[in-house]
């Protein structure tokens, strides 16, 4: 395995959309692996291949603890159905530092995805692992959690992060 790099605003490759994945094969097996080790290296709980400058649709979440017994390893992850309801959760980014903003999403979602085995699973999640989920989808197609704010606090959030980079 390898750490990879995480890009940091304002990165334009953080805006790319990443493409589907055909298969989960063993090149696809070694980008997940590497994408975790990198994680649990930066001390993250979720990462997408576009944060590492791979557009392909891959992500990784491990909270370490009872909410994902076991790390959750997605190739091709595609919300099915959102909840009406809507909460608000503190949500950081590897690569916004620093930063921890309140967004808002849909509460509940229900998901597919293929597994590292190539396997197709449904999930239904709610609470924070459902942002995380919502979070590293956004990733894929080139969105931040911050685009979800208003310009004006957006703005702000990310001359904070690029300033806590060059510090
Ligand atoms: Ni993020």
């Amino acid at each position: 395995m390898a750490l990879l790099k995480v890009l940091k605003v304002p990165d334009p490759r953080l805006k790319l959309r990443a493409h589907p994945v055909e298969k989960v094969d063993a090149e696809v097996q070694r980008i997940m692996d590497d994408m975790l080790e990198t994680m649990y290296h930066d001390k993250g709980c979720g990462l997408a291949a576009t944060q590492v400058g791979i557009q392909k649709r891959i992500i990784v979440i491990d909270f370490e603890d009872e909410r994902t017994p076991e790390p959750l390893i997605m190739a091709n992850p595609e919300i099915v159905w959102y909840s009406e309801q809507r909460e608000a959760f503190t949500e950081g980014c590897l690569s916004v530092p620093n930063q921890w903003p309140s967004i808002v999403r849909a509460s509940s979602v229900k998901f597919q995805y293929l597994d590292r085995q190539n396997k197709q699973q449904d999930l239904t999640v709610n609470g924070i692992l459902g942002a995380c989920i919502q979070h590293e989808i956004d990733h894929l197609n080139g969105v931040l959690f911050i685009d979800h704010l208003s310009s004006l606090k957006r703005n702000l959030l990310l001359r904070r992060a690029i300033k806590v980079r060059e510090d």
